[in-house]
Parts: structure tokens; sequence; C-alpha cells
């Protein structure tokens, strides 16, 4: 790009000299923020007993609401479950529920919203859609110092009643958040196979030097 390069911008959002250093410096920021978090997650299972604030929760839950969902229709909701009290409760009829996490946080589904959008929707989206928020959710807590994992194994008839949703809702994730122990585990090698990437079509070549290095 060369030096007097200036993007053209509409005349009423006219941006110069400082403004502009500052919106290109703020863009690599989150960038560079961003590659690093997502180099740094992995599936955590051991945290220290510390609370988290709630201004840092405030904003994981922020993360989850810019998840999109299709068609922009609102029958996704958050539930944060902070009482210890209730995460012993979840935990007792969770199987995969592993470590002792100070933060729950479940992606719900309003399913009668839902199937007023169709019946795909209702099928197959709220379920893209969960993920979506739930990796929303483990990004911010990573790149706000936190750690965590996905969790589907649980018994949803018994979390549906202990978080008291309506029969109209369901869970369809829950993430478990908190400060991550020093002695916690190791990032997972990835599976063979687990980074194929093809050009144009199956089977055929793309080639990256990457590796870690993003
Ligand atoms: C949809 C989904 C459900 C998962 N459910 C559980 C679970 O019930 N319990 C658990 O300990 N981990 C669970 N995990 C975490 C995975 O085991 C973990 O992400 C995977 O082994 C890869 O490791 P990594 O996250 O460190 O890359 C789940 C992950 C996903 C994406």
């Amino acid at each position: 790009m060369s030096a007097s390069f200036q993007p053209r911008y509409p005349r009423h959002t006219q941006i110069r000299g400082a403004d502009l250093a500052e919106q290109r410096s703020a863009a690599s920021d989150a960038q560079v923020g961003l590659f690093e978090v997502l180099r740094k997650r992995h599936a955590c299972r051991s945290f220290e007993p510390k609370p988290v604030p709630h201004d840092l929760l405030n904003k994981i839950v922020y993360a989850a609401h810019r998840a999109p969902t299709a068609g922009n229709a609102a029958y996704r909701f958050i539930v944060v479950v902070k009482d210890p009290q209730v995460l012993q409760q979840i935990k007792l009829v969770s199987p995969g529920f592993f470590g002792d996490c100070t933060v729950a946080i479940f992606v719900c589904t309003d399913v009668d919203l839902a199937r007023t959008c169709g019946q795909q929707v209702f099928e197959e989206m709220t379920r893209f859609d969960a993920g979506a928020a739930a990796e929303n959710v483990i990004l911010a807590a990573y790149a706000l110092g936190l750690a965590g994992t996905f969790i589907k194994s649980y018994n949803e008839a018994a979390v549906s009643r202990i978080l008291g949703l309506p029969s109209h809702c369901r869970t369809d994730l829950l993430v478990s958040i908190g400060y991550p122990a020093e002695s916690g585990e190791k990032p997972l090698k990835k599976k063979k196979g687990a980074k194929e990437t093809y050009l144009d079509k199956y089977g055929q070549n793309w080639s990256s030097n990457l590796g870690e290095k993003v």
C-alpha cells in the first residue's frame, strides 16, 4: 500500500490524520488479539476458586449475543449460572462436566419462537446459532484471561428443571468459565486429519505454510 493511500469514506464519515492512524492501529490490535486467542484456546477443565467479576461476565454475554442467528431471529437466549449450589446441582446431572468452574453459561433456544421461523430453522439453524454463540463466549473468555470448555454431556431435562426453563425452551450447549488453574491441562495435539483443507474441489491441495505462526 502506498504511503499516500487514503481510503474513500462517504462525506459524513471522513476521517483524517490522527483519527485514521488510531483506527488502523485499533484494527490491527484487534486482529492480533483474536489470532492470539485462537492459538491459545484449548479445552480447560481445571479452575482457580476465584470468582469472575461481573463486568467480565457482561462482556462475555455481549459476545454471545453478537453471534448471528439465521434470519436475524431472536429465539436464542443466555442463562448465566454463578450460584455455587446451582452449579453443584448441574454437575450432579452432567457426566461430562469436569472441574470446578465458577460460572456456567448456557446457550438456550426458545423452541416455540424458533418454530414460527420454519421447520428447517427449528431443526437445524438453532443448533448452528447456539454453536456460534458458544464459540463467541469461549473466545471472549480467553481474550479476558479466563478459560473454559464446551459441555454437551449433561441431562437436558434435569438441567432445564434446575434452571427453571419453561417447557417451550431448551438448553443447547453449556460453556464452563473460570480462571484457569496453573496446573491445568496442556493443549491437545489436533488429531490427524483435523486440519484437512481443500481448494475448489474435494481432494485438491490447499497449500499453507502458516503452521501456528498466524
Ligand atoms: C459440541 C461440543 C461438545 C463438547 N462436550 C464436552 C463435554 O461434554 N465435556 C467435556 O469435557 N468436553 C466437551 N467438549 C470439548 C472437546 O472435548 C474438546 O474441545 C476437544 O477435545 C478438542 O480439544 P480442544 O478444545 O482443547 O482443542 C465438547 C466440545 C464440543 C465442540
